[in-house]
């Protein structure tokens, strides 16, 4: 174990003259970095390794280490993943990875004591529930919590297969949503552990991008969830993607027994194989026909729709008065579709195939779809026209109609649409069609502040320091316009019926409210209807 004998009496905060910092925490304390913005603990576990018998089990809490003190001072491994930079950029992907995966980052400002009470904000990483992690250098939270006197919180939760296989009911089974499970276990540490590090457990704020986004609506959903979170952000959630049913699933756990070498139904063969041997047929199965729905392909692994994890898909639980009412930003990027459709066809989409290619959206409305977009004349590649309709039906306007069901049941939403390609180029060349777009994850430097060496310009500076500000304020009071900072723009709560301009705008030279973002289109949507 990481861990080592300390000669000294701890209470709560020891501030070591070398740079250092310890922190009990309920399980023994953890050694930390002190560095010019925040106290930062990396890899803190919270969850005994999901490894062995644990594998497809709920998570533990971990085994006390005490007396010893826990080394969180370097970065713990990703949970096992194949081609994350692929999709992904770099800065957002581990450089090493384990089965045994359950740590968390904690950064809190400098002159944190045990009586602070600082809100806290706990994030959850995108990357469809396959890819992504914590200690990404994309999500450090040094900059966030110097500059809005937060604790920040990032967290590991079971990716691919690991996390989220379903094949039946029996014990030896694997139950999937176990990601989700790992989330709440790292929620309730929080609460649990937080205030040693400064923090308030009253005051959390749940937030999170893409795939991150959708297990933040899905916590808002779970009745076990209940009272873990006091509001959350709700960043580029591709509402227009239902989960699949138990049923569906099992064709995923069909197809996955085969390419492991098991027969169907041997779980125990399963649990055998190695994590790479899992990721393998994980990865051959992407090409298999595993569902009758093709947009599943979108986000092929992921949490299933089950009673007690997630018990409804989420347009169907806001529409039923099933979503806890906690405040919420809510938003998506300008070309949230192009990493998807860019990712699936890396050569042109020529016209002949154009209509067939939007037959994955929503095939029981192929005529009205195609009416709505049509073909172009002149273009050649069709891929950037589909892409806005990727944009279109499963961001813009699938979270449109949220934030007006939220409306509806009177449930206080901070809505933005993010419309700034950056300044600088695009990382590395498997992302060049995302240069001078604003594609899905792009807000995500912004938010943390994190140009990792980049030239950004003093717009795009200014643009982030907003950004922090309203998130950071919302951890704060529930209201991105108060807390420690003072934003340049007042941000309305969205309404929608008085037709006044209540949606932020992220953009340079400057932010600025809007109206209409695309109504014509969502209007239409509207009429197809989402999730089905
Ligand atoms: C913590 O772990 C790192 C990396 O293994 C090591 O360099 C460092 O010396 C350790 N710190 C302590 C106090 O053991
Ligand atoms: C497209 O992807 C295929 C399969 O991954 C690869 O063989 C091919 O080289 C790629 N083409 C381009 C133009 O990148
Ligand atoms: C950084 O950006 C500034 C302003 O756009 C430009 O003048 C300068 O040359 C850039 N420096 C580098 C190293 O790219
Ligand atoms: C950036 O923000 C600072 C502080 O509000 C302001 O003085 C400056 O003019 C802004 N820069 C630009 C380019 O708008
Ligand atoms: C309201 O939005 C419209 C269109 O989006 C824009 O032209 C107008 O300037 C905005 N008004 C204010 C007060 O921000
Ligand atoms: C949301 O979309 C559904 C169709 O999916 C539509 O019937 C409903 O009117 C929309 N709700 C709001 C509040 O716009």
């Amino acid at each position: 174990m990481d861990s080592f004998p300390i000669f000294l009496l701890c209470v709560f905060f020891i501030n070591l003259t070398y740079g250092n910092v310890i922190v009990s925490t309920k399980y023994g304390d953890v050694l930390g970095t002190k560095t010019d913005k925040a106290l930062q603990f990396l890899g803190i576990p919270f969850a005994k390794p999901p490894v062995g018998d644990l594998r497809w089990r709920s998570p533990e809490s971990p085994e006390s280490w005490s007396p010893n003190v826990y080394n969180a001072t370097v970065r713990a491994p990703g949970c096992p993943q194949k081609f994350c930079t692929k999709y992904l950029p770099d800065s957002g992907c581990p450089t090493e990875t384990s089965e045994d995966c359950l740590y968390l980052n904690v950064w809190t400002p400098l002159n944190a004591q045990n009586s602070m009470k600082y809100p806290v904000m706990v994030f959850l990483h995108g990357g469809a529930f396959k890819w992504g992690y914590p200690a990404a250098d994309v999500y450090d939270g040094n900059n966030i919590a110097n500059h809005g006197e937060v604790v920040l919180v990032t967290v590991a939760y079971r990716i691919g297969l690991l996390g989220f296989l379903y094949t039946g009911e029996r014990k030896a089974d694997s139950h999937g949503n176990y990601g989700l499970q790992d989330q709440r276990l790292a929620l309730n540490w929080v609460r649990e552990n937080i205030q040693n590090f400064g923090g308030d457990p009253g005051k959390v704020m749940l937030f999170g991008e893409s795939a991150g986004a959708q297990s933040v609506f899905i916590h808002m959903v779970s009745p076990k969830s209940i009272g873990l979170f006091h509001s959350a952000a709700v960043q580029s959630a591709p509402f227009g993607i239902p989960y699949r049913t138990k049923l569906q699933a099992l064709g995923v756990a069909n197809a996955i027994y085969l390419l492991a070498g098991c027969f169907i139904g041997d779980v125990k063969c399963l649990r055998s194989k190695s994590a790479e041997e899992i990721d393998e047929a994980q990865e051959k199965s992407m090409l298999a026909p595993t569902s009758l729905k093709v947009i599943n392909y979108f986000e092929p692994i992921g949490p299933i729709i089950d009673e007690e994890e997630n018990p409804l898909q989420p347009m169907d639980a806001l529409r039923q008065n099933k979503v806890r009412n906690v405040p919420t930003i809510l938003g998506t990027l300008k070309d949230e579709g192009r990493m998807f459709i860019h990712g699936f066809l890396n050569t042109s989409l020529p016209p002949v195939l154009y209509e067939a290619a939007l037959g994955i959206f929503k095939p029981s409305h192929f005529f009205q779809i195609n009416k709505e977009y049509p073909l172009p004349s002149g273009e050649k590649d069709l891929r950037d026209t589909l892409s806005q309709v990727a944009t279109d039906y499963l961001f813009t306007c699938s979270n449109r109609n949220v934030s007006r069901l939220r409306v509806k049941h009177n449930m206080e939403t901070y809505r933005f649409v993010f419309e700034h390609a950056s300044d600088y180029p695009s990382p590395t060349s498997d992302h060049s069609f995302c240069e001078k777009h604003v594609c899905h994850a792009a807000e995500l430097p912004y938010l943390f502040g994190n140009f990792l060496g980049r030239n950004v310009t003093e717009n795009e500076i200014n643009m982030s320091r907003e950004m922090m500000s309203y998130w950071t304020n919302f951890a704060h009071t529930g209201n991105p316009n108060n807390g420690r900072s003072v934003p340049d723009i007042k941000w309305p709560a969205y309404e929608y019926e008085n037709s006044k301009n209540a949606t932020m705008h992220f953009i340079t030279p400057k932010d600025e409210l809007i109206e209409n973002y695309r109504d014509d289109f969502c209007d239409f949507w509207d009429t197809v209807d989402y999730e089905k």
